[in-house]
């Protein structure tokens, strides 16, 4: 553990006396830690964690907002196995990243009973920062291994918040995880800035950043290529806001797949802005199943978005049954109303670049376009189909 004592601070000829605090840095290398990728740093990376968990005022507000308990990984290469990091802690924490997490060699993490699935996992923490740092899941063996079609060990997401409130995720890259990169669930307060991901766009089922039963979580300035959503919207996130996202390759933002079950919360208010999709499978996209459901979308507002190349880039499908499997009614009791599209403009790979395919059963309300221009080929103005789209839509003139 290293002390750093901060002395006074001088400003201009008034002194001013934010005098002295202390300011307490956990080194993960002084816990064990080694940088050299190859031996396991897991029992020392939570050892650290709980030295800085179990320390601090107590007080719930740390003695200074800038100051507290950091937990700082150097550079260099640390492998870690399935790590759970738990809370409540006595004070707000800072993780500080300069190094490489990697998941290696792969562990078979369904044998951490009860939490299979994991790689990093925050559960009940709140104030807590993680800024920078690097996670390779080393996926591509799974990935091979999934596609074969055998049995594949169980493997997990990259990092995972669950039960969290007042979190910053700041300057993150994370590359080849294994399923989904970065899982937001059951949070509020979240602020995720600056994050990188990639993966290839083959890999299955590695969404980009996943939220669901959260409220108050904004996503900015940030950069997603992967195999499969780039953002993936589940039930009962509210108040989401996603400025500046650039999306390619990838699945799209995708608000569900919703209504899969009955009873289910639904999605409302939520916006994405000032945004890129280029060569995306899709581009802003509802889906749900073509089953009966209490849920809903509301309140939607993509608004400045670019589309280069991209395959669907306003799609609602409400007739989502794979297989078609398990959809007794044929038709989506989710609720879709007000969605807002509004200057909206690029190019489709596909002839229709709009898609409204909404429930029979629960036709859509509300779908408003204002400066919509899609274009196909960069030659012909783009189609349109849209089914059950209710009275008061404002339509685009191409609709089939
Ligand atoms: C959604 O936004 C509206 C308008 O700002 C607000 O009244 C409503 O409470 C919000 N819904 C939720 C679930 O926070
Ligand atoms: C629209 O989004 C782009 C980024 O895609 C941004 O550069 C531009 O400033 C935005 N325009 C407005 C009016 O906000
Ligand atoms: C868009 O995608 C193409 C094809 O993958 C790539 O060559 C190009 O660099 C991408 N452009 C941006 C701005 O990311
Ligand atoms: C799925 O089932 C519906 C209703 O039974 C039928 O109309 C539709 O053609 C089927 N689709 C496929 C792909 O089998
Ligand atoms: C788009 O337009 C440019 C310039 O007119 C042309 O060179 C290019 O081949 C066109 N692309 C497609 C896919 O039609």
């Amino acid at each position: 553990m290293d002390k750093i004592t901060l002395s006074c601070t001088f400003f201009l000829s008034i002194v001013f006396f934010s005098c002295i605090t202390e300011a307490v840095t956990y080194n993960v290398i002084d816990f064990g830690a080694k940088p050299d990728g190859e031996t396991d740093a897991t029992y020392a990376f939570l050892k650290a964690w709980a030295s800085a968990c179990n320390s601090g005022s107590g007080s719930g507000s740390g003695s200074d907002s800038n100051l507290g308990l950091t937990i700082y990984i150097p550079k260099g290469t640390y492998m870690i196995n399935a790590a759970k990091f738990r809370g409540p802690c006595k004070d707000q924490i800072d993780v500080r990243i300069d190094g490489t997490l990697v998941a290696e060699p792969p562990v078979d993490y369904s044998d951490d009973a009860g939490n299979s699935g994991y790689w990093i996992l925050f559960i009940n923490v709140d104030r807590l920062r993680v800024i920078g740092g690097t996670l390779d899941g080393k996926g591509t063996n799974f990935w091979e291994c999934k596609s074969s079609g055998q049995n594949c060990p169980t493997r997990a997401r990259s990092i995972t918040f669950n039960w969290a409130n007042d979190i910053v995720i700041d300057g993150l890259t994370s590359i080849n995880s294994q399923l989904m990169h970065l899982v937001i669930n059951s949070c509020s307060n979240v602020k995720v800035q600056n994050v990188k991901i990639i993966a290839p766009a083959l890999s299955p089922n590695t969404d980009g950043i996943h939220v669901q039963s959260s409220t108050r979580v904004t996503i900015t300035e940030s950069n997603i290529q992967t195999g499969d959503d780039c953002i993936s919207i589940g039930p009962g996130t509210t108040n989401l806001w996603m400025d500046s996202i650039h999306c390619g390759p990838g699945h799209g933002v995708s608000i569900g797949s919703l209504g899969r079950n009955f009873n289910e919360a639904g999605v409302e208010n939520v916006t994405l802005r000032n945004s890129v999709f280029n060569g995306s499978d899709n581009g802003l996209r509802i889906k749900t199943w073509a089953r009966p459901s209490n849920g809903f979308v509301r309140n939607i507002h993509y608004q400045n978005i670019t589309m280069n190349n991209v395959g669907n880039p306003i799609i609602i499908d409400q007739n989502y049954c794979p297989n078609n499997q398990s959809c007794p009614a044929q038709s989506s009791g989710i609720e879709i109303e007000k969605v807002w599209y509004e200057n909206i403009q690029g190019t489709s790979t596909t002839e229709v670049a709009m898609i409204f395919d909404c429930s029979p059963s629960n036709p859509c309300r509300g779908i408003k376009l204002q400066d919509v221009k899609l274009t196909y080929m960069n030659r012909t103005k783009a189609l349109s189909v849209c089914n059950n789209i209710g009275d008061d839509a404002i339509l685009p003139d191409t609709c089939l």
